[in-house]
């Protein structure tokens, strides 16, 4: 057998931890950095257009590649996967990656991210493959809205489509993720969220976030989670509950009349850093461990130039134990700092 290939046993009391105690947890694999949407938020048209160069496939890692580096990663301390892209539907054969990655030890669970446009051919053969859980992202449920903040792209039935498809599908819970922009979506999320309720979907409030460094993201467009609150608690009463686990990016509510669950994820009024455990590959092998990060460490080189799992594993412990990654806790702080070349959300997926 070759040695690359050889499972390394996880070894008790070497998962590292980084410079403010946080473990590794959390695992975001970009599969894909094309998208079938250009929400303008994430990859806007005027720089992700016709002659914008994409990775080639062969710069993308490969499945052998993703399972390999998850397989490490799972020594490292990861329990949970979560495939995202860039849109993860666009990659061909996904669902065969999904049931390799169900055959790895440790992993407690494997999500999707989706812009639910492909949702409805592929939930059933991801359900098979063995995915636990899916997000899937949706703005409004307002035609115009929605045409504004997807680039053009798709509709609001080709999405609710998908998520009809998956809760056939058995995939629960399912998610909804909804980024609030003032002034282009916000008069809109009482309606999504009177469409949800009751039907054990779980919509989330994303704070319109300063990724990337091509979304000409401003202060001005959030609407922080707490007006926001206070807004649909004048319509239905909403009651706070306790954070899932440590490290969880949503802060969780429940309708006080049992109409279900809803979240925030507030990274810009209230920055939750202090208990973050994701790391992130992008499409090409690098590993980020920060969501605003401007570099990454390549690991397809070392990958392909042969290294060992132990190698890989010294790699990513090395990153990993001197990280100090708390962009979101500075950023008010760094208002004022020359622009950071943040590396952009379609690449590392979010
Ligand atoms: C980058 S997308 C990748 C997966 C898939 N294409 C999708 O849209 O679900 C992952 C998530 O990031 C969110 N996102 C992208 N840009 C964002 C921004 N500037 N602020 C907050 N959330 C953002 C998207 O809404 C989506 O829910
Ligand atoms: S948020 Fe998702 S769907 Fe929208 S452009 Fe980014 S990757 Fe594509």
């Amino acid at each position: 057998m070759d040695t690359r290939d050889k499972v390394i046993p996880l070894v008790q009391g070497r998962a590292p931890l980084d410079q403010l105690r946080r473990p590794i947890h959390d695992l975001r694999i970009s599969v894909m950095d094309r998208c079938n949407f250009r929400c303008p938020y994430c990859m806007p048209r005027e720089t992700f257009h016709e002659a914008y160069r994409f990775l080639r496939s062969s710069e993308r890692l490969d499945f052998a590649e993703i399972h390999r580096l998850a397989r490490v990663f799972v020594r490292a301390g990861v329990r949970k996967l979560r495939i995202t892209g860039g849109e993860p539907l666009l990659r061909p054969g996904l669902a065969d990656l999904i049931g390799d990655l169900t055959q790895l030890p440790d992993i407690e669970d494997i999500a999707l991210t989706t812009n639910g446009m492909l949702l409805a051919k592929y939930a059933t053969e991801l359900k098979a493959a063995g995915l636990s859980r899916i997000t899937v992202s949706l703005d409004t449920l307002d035609p115009e809205v929605f045409a504004k903040m997807s680039g053009g792209f798709g509709g609001v039935s080709d999405v609710l489509e998908g998520i009809e498809a998956a809760r056939r599908a058995g995939l629960a819970p399912i998610k909804i993720n909804t980024v609030v922009q003032r002034g282009v979506n916000d008069h809109t999320l009482l309606d999504l969220l009177a469409h949800f309720r009751g039907t054990g979907v779980i919509v989330r409030f994303i704070e319109y976030m300063d990724v990337g460094t091509r979304n000409h993201w401003s202060p001005a467009l959030v609407v922080p989670s707490r007006e926001l609150a206070a807004r649909i608690h004048a319509r239905w009463p909403i009651e706070p509950r306790d954070r899932g686990y440590r490290g969880e990016v949503a802060e969780r509510h429940v309708f006080a009349d049992g109409g279900g669950e809803i979240g925030f994820i507030s990274s810009v009024s209230q920055p939750f850093c202090g208990d973050c455990s994701r790391a992130r590959i992008s499409s090409d092998g690098s590993f980020y461990t920060c969501l605003f990060a401007t570099q990454g460490t390549d690991l397809r080189g070392p990958l392909r130039a042969g290294a060992t799992d132990e190698e890989l594993y010294e790699l990513i412990r090395g990153v990993w134990s001197g990280r100090r990654d708390r962009y979101s806790e500075l950023r008010a702080s760094m208002r004022d700092a020359p622009e950071l070349h943040k590396v952009e959300m379609n690449y590392i997926g979010g």
